[in-house]
């Protein structure tokens, strides 16, 4: 999917997988294409309930969606342009070639300045 966003402004990027059927699991966000396995330049993680802390990579990666229902979107505060570009969301579903792997690609705007 596509998502556009604007300099400074917050953007979500999409990502959901089926809870109902495998209940809550391991998700990793990183930057450019999946890998066979995990995430590559990875943002953060969740166990399905909360986010690894240890996993963040910055304050700005953050997820806000209902993680109980399998919503693991994106949400990136404080867009740059350097922010542009492919993101994949892997999530791992038990046995083997399983995982739900979504994949977005993110367009960043320069907003309009604030003139103070
Ligand atoms: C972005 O999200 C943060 C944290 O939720 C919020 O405090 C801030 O007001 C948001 N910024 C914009 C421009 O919506």
């Amino acid at each position: 999917s596509l998502v556009v966003g604007q300099t400074g402004q917050n953007v979500t990027l999409p990502c959901k997988y089926d809870i109902k059927t495998n209940g809550a699991v391991y998700v990793c966000w990183g930057r450019g294409e999946l890998p066979n396995r995990k995430c590559n330049n990875q943002l953060l993680s969740t166990d399905g309930h909360k986010v690894l802390e240890e996993t963040r990579a910055s304050s700005r990666y953050q997820l806000l969606g209902r993680l109980d229902e399998g919503d693991v979107s994106l949400t990136i505060l404080k867009l740059t342009e350097e922010d542009a570009g492919r993101y994949g969301c892997r999530a791992e579903i038990p046995g083997w070639f399983n995982d739900e792997k979504h994949h977005v690609d993110l367009t960043v705007e320069r907003g309009e300045k604030l003139l103070r």
